[in-house]
């Protein structure tokens, strides 16, 4: 089984960017506790970042033929971007919306995702616990 982790736009700069928010760990120290999870879990694990819609949206459409299912922290894209949610809709791939910080108890524009509704699962406000909640998650759906 093989997962692709996406990370969207500005998670590059994780680490420094408004810790009391985001926390300490860098995109890469995310990273390297999704590799030991998937080894844990006995997959195989990718990442992609990017900060341009249409290099996710490609992403994603490449996703289909090679893995089996993605991990994405959509960031602003979240709520945004009807193109992502096409691009998810046209490949069908099982997916699972996850996010560092809690967006409901944050501004309004947060509360709203244009994904959460054709995702497998969302996870939100548990910093890097997300991620890997969100990872073990699809794992666990995929195997059925
Ligand atoms: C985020 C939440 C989004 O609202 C924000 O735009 C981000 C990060 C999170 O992980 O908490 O960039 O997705």
């Amino acid at each position: 089984m093989k997962i692709l982790v996406i990370h969207g736009p500005n998670l590059n700069l994780l680490g420094t960017r408004e810790p009391e928010v985001y926390g300490s760990l860098t995109m890469e120290d995310i990273n390297d506790s999704l590799k030991l999870l998937a080894k844990e879990l006995g997959v195989e694990v990718a990442f992609f970042q990017s900060n341009f819609e249409g290099a996710l949206v490609e992403t994603v459409h490449k996703a289909a033929s090679l893995y089996d299912g993605i991990v994405i922290n959509p960031a602003a894209f979240t709520h945004t971007s009807v193109a992502l949610r096409d691009a998810f809709s046209a490949v069908a791939l099982p997916f699972v919306e996850v996010h560092i910080s809690n967006v409901h108890s944050r501004e309004a524009f947060r509360h709203t995702s244009y994904l959460s509704d054709i995702a497998v699962g969302v996870v939100a406000g548990l910093g890097l616990e997300s991620y890997l909640g969100g990872f073990r998650g699809l794992v666990g759906k995929l195997r059925g």
